[in-house]
């Protein structure tokens, strides 16, 4: 459940009209919803706070620093994947302590601020990363407590750029090499081995895959414990879906309580790095109807967003759902099926196709569904600024990010001959 909805013809987000916001910060832009953000948030940590956990926030879903500073006061912990993560969510005032590290290719430099500041755990993908690890740690004398990520080779049937789980993915150790990896890991005096992890990819439709790869982790610690490593948290990644057209994701809750019955009576603590689940549907992007043109066949509704605000539809033919931000009739409208796409020169520059609306110049769409891995994938392709981004809690308003201007497009840049 979110909180964007129509209140008569208008569409809101909680109590103010996106029209208002529209008017007053221009388009494109974002507008995040703070109870929804919340609401999901809680959807998980609530689910279990009957067992030790942390539901680290998987912040390279929508990493403004308001959105990761409200989550934090709500308790949430973080999943990072660079310096870049690591500074800004400390800006927002998390707790390092409730941090973990996850990714392929941390560097020394990362990993050495990481240990500085005290972070829970670095989620470590190879043995070559387990020596990097050991020698920075043993360099400034700070013990680093590791968990292996472990591909389990489940077919976490979503999309092939963000499946992540298979044995031909770049991510994580081999199932069959895990016991290897940790008398690895333990022989290493710099090392503290607390965990094991995985994250078999995004945007999962059902809970049968992420089970089938939490009883194969579990397998695992018990094949763990008999060597007297000792595993002290499980951490299932993000992945849970969220519902952009018709799917029918499980609940937080439903999961949930199905990884609770199997973790009932082990002393693992559990960990979670949901993001989408979280953010997607607590943001929406506005787009303005520069105009309206018929090629062919084809109707063409060209809007002032583009791939490079939203690259999703773009990059892996994303359906989000379009919809008008007013529905008052309006004189010119045409109601037909429309390309609603943006202004680049590439025919990838679309945010849906032969999609049913009723819309004249100048009108205003909603692309739903945008509140994660909207703005922070983001860029400047064909110099264009990127969008802001507004948070709504109940009536009030705040800009959380401004619109970029043009100088700001190259001020790092140095001409040669001047
Ligand atoms: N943990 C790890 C290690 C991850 O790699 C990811 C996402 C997450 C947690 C959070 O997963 P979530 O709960 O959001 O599914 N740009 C793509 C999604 C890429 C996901 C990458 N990893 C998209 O727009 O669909």
């Amino acid at each position: 459940m979110d909180h964007f909805g129509y209140r008569g013809s208008d569409l809101y987000a909680e109590d103010v009209s996106i029209n208002e916001i529209a008017e007053r910060f221009g388009t494109p832009c974002f507008v995040y919803s703070k109870a929804t953000l919340i609401r999901h948030f809680h959807a998980y940590a609530d689910a279990i706070a009957d067992i030790p956990h942390l539901v680290c926030y998987g912040m390279k879903a929508n990493s403004n620093l308001a959105v990761l500073e409200l989550l934090a006061k709500e308790g949430a912990g973080f999943d990072i994947v660079s310096i870049g993560e690591l500074e800004r969510v400390i800006q927002a005032g998390a707790n390092p302590h409730k941090i973990v590290f996850s990714g392929v290719g941390k560097q020394a430099h990362e990993m050495q601020r990481a240990l500085e500041v005290g972070i829970h755990c670095f989620n470590i993908e190879s043995l070559a990363e387990l020596d990097q690890l050991n020698s920075v740690a043993t360099k400034i004398g700070i013990t680093a407590p590791v968990s292996l990520r472990i591909n389990p080779d489940v077919d976490p049937k979503t999309h092939p750029y963000i499946s992540t789980g298979l044995k031909d993915n770049k991510f994580g150790i081999a199932h069959n090499n895990t016991l290897q990896a940790y008398k690895y890991a333990q022989s290493l005096k710099g090392l503290r081995v607390i965990g094991i992890d995985c994250h078999i990819g995004s945007q999962l439709t059902e809970t049968g895959p992420l089970l089938e790869a939490l009883d194969k982790l579990l397998e695992l610690i018990e094949l763990l414990n008999a060597e007297g490593i000792v595993i002290k948290h499980i951490d299932l990644g993000g992945g849970l879906g969220v519902t952009y057209q018709d799917e029918t994701p499980p609940h937080p809750a439903e999961y949930l309580a199905a990884v609770k019955s199997r973790l009932a009576g082990r002393n693992l603590k559990l960990i979670l790095e949901p993001g989408r689940s979280i953010a997607a549907n607590a943001g929406i992007f506005i787009t303005r109807t520069i105009l309206i043109k018929t090629n062919q066949e084809q109707n063409f509704a060209i809007v002032d967003g583009a791939m490079n605000d939203l690259i999703r539809p773009a990059l892996y033919g994303a359906w989000q759902r379009i919809i008008p931000v007013s529905t008052t009739d309006k004189e010119g409208q045409i109601e037909a099926l429309f390309d609603v796409v943006g202004p680049i020169c590439e025919s990838g520059d679309f945010f849906g196709k032969n999609r049913l609306l009723k819309i004249a110049a100048g009108d205003l769409l909603a692309v739903r569904s945008s509140g994660a891995y909207g703005f922070v994938m983001a860029s400047n392709y064909n110099s264009r600024p990127r969008a802001p981004e507004i948070l709504v809690d109940g009536k009030e308003i705040y800009l959380i990010r401004e619109r970029e201007s043009l100088e700001s497009l190259w001020a790092l840049e140095h001409r040669v001959n001047k």
